[in-house]
């Protein structure tokens, strides 16, 4: 990586760029990961100078990988490389202005690799994409100087919107320049599906339905929709389900890739995913979150939020069985469940395995008989605190012949020193190298939508009410 670099973050004033991206740059730039010359130039129509935009960004720096001591020199020399253009999205004009600045500031010699990061409303993505390419300033072909764009999901609302969108992204950046984002497949916990599955000989004969029961994926979050605009457009399935639930689930249950490299690792996530039949409404519970009382303050509900319907059906909460029909899980329930307004943040994957056959401890005569009251569990949790669990039946010391559950416990916090990097941090750095195992390719995206689909199309022509569930509660019920 000693070509120079230009990192173009489209929708820099926004919250995305501000939250994840800025402090991920600082991030890998703190450890060393950024070309000696390196430039992050925001675009957005809001009004900044150069010096006003590094206050934006340097109010979400921090310190994690550099000594408090040389830090505040760390943020400096940092932010001297972040400038700002301003401009409109879907105007060659503006961005013929930041061609120009890109130019003065990347100077003569070698030509830089350039990354645009479209941090924007998906509905932008187009507009924009035809601009940079109006402004010629998308270089063709695989090599170096390179151009990549970085999308962020929802990649377009059910199946045809979203082959179209890539049918149209593909008019200025080719699939091997597209690195489609899925922030979760960044998380550290996520990364470790595939080593804990394949790098360890006792799971992988377990790992199917002669042994499995039920594996349920489960994503809570304890706020509202807050200041996310976009969200009443979609709605939890596209928001969280499609994409990361999915993405979850795939790693879960995937064959083992012939290799680790990126085509093989997304040619079986792509396999599994075609494998699982599209969900109808029947196969869901939707609910949306109402307003409730907390200590003495109201809290809105979902449709008191600025920006939503007063009659929105937009469902925050959905809970749905996925079956696999294949032959390592056919007849095993996939559980996924993701709610916004819930009573914790949470996100983890619950496998659950078969009781003991012919359990010598149930059939047994006194003094032996016990009774067994849960079958071994392995929770695998992304946040917060990442941790993997497995829940064995143990005799409680003592005498006489007590069982119990307890969990075998990984905490990451205890069991590592490292700290545990941001997603953003890892995917930015794989898409610098080139590196595509992380991101979501075409097909694998149509099988996704493939799934979902008719559920959401039958959720919407039929305009099915979601079930009402409190602010902070566990969500409705769903059977
Ligand atoms: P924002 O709503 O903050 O929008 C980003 C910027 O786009 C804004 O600062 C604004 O900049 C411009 N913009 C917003 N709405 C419009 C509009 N209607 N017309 C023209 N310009 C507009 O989005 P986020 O930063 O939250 O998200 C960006 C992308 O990342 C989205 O695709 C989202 O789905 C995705 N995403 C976001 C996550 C998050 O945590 N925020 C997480 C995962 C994905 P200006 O007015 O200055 O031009
Ligand atoms: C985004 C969703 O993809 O993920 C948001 O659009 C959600 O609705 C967010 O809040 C959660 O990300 P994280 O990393 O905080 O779990």
């Amino acid at each position: 990586m000693d070509r120079p670099l230009s990192i173009v973050v489209i929708g820099a004033s926004g919250d995305l760029a501000h939250r994840k991206l800025y402090p991920a740059l600082f991030g890998l730039y703190a450890q060393g990961y950024l070309p000696e010359r390196f430039a992050v130039f925001g675009f957005a129509r809001s009004a900044y100078t150069h010096e006003g935009f590094r206050e934006h960004v340097a109010e979400r720096l921090t310190c994690r990988y550099t000594p408090q001591e040389s830090c505040g020199q760390r943020v400096s020399e940092f932010l001297q490389r972040c400038w700002y253009i301003r401009g409109e999205y879907g105007s060659s004009d503006a961005f013929l202005d930041l061609y120009q600045a890109m130019k003065e500031v990347e100077g003569a010699g070698e030509a830089a690799n350039r990354l645009y990061y479209l941090a924007i409303p998906p509905s932008l993505f187009l507009a924009t994409a035809h601009a940079l390419g109006g402004a010629g300033m998308v270089q063709c072909g695989l090599g170096e100087p390179w151009s990549r764009v970085v999308l962020e999901k929802p990649f377009g609302r059910d199946s045809a919107s979203s082959a179209r969108l890539t049918r149209e992204m593909a008019k200025v950046f080719t699939e091997a320049q597209t690195y489609r984002i899925d922030h979760y497949l960044g998380k550290e916990v996520i990364q470790n599906m595939l080593v804990l599955r394949f790098a360890n000989l006792v799971f992988e004969p377990v790992w199917n339905r002669n042994y499995i029961a039920s594996v349920a994926i489960e994503w809570k979050e304890d706020m509202g929709i807050e200041k996310r605009g976009y969200f009443d457009d979609y709605g939890i399935i596209r928001d969280v389900m499609q994409n990361h639930l999915l993405q979850i689930l795939a790693l879960a249950a995937m064959e083992p890739p012939g290799r680790l490299d990126s085509k093989h690792i997304r040619d079986e996530k792509v396999q599994v995913l075609r494998n699982i039949p599209p969900l109808t409404a029947a196969d869901v519970v939707v609910g949306q979150y109402t307003g409730t009382e907390r200590n003495g303050r109201r809290i809105r509900g979902y449709t008191e939020e600025d920006a939503v319907a007063d009659d929105s059906l937009t469902p925050t909460f959905a809970a749905a069985t996925l079956r696999i029909r294949n032959r390592r899980w056919d007849g095993v329930p996939f559980r996924i469940r993701a709610g916004k307004a819930l009573d914790e943040r949470v996100n983890e994957i619950r496998v659950r395995f078969k009781d003991v056959p012919g359990n010598l401890f149930t059939q047994a005569a006194p003094p032996f008989a016990a009774s067994v009251t849960a079958a071994n569990e392995m929770v695998i949790r992304v946040q917060p605190d990442e941790a993997i669990t497995l829940r064995i039946v143990n005799k409680v010391p003592g005498v006489g012949m007590q069982l119990a559950a307890r969990d075998l416990d990984l905490e990451y916090k205890a069991a590592f020193s490292e700290p545990i990097p941001d997603a953003y941090e890892d995917l930015l750095l794989d898409v610098f190298r080139g590196e595509k195992g992380l991101f979501i390719r075409s097909d694998e995206l149509e099988a996704a939508w493939e799934i979902f689909t008719p559920v959401l199309h039958e959720l919407e022509t039929k305009r099915i009410k979601p079930a009402g569930y409190a602010f902070g509660s566990r969500g409705p019920e769903t059977g």
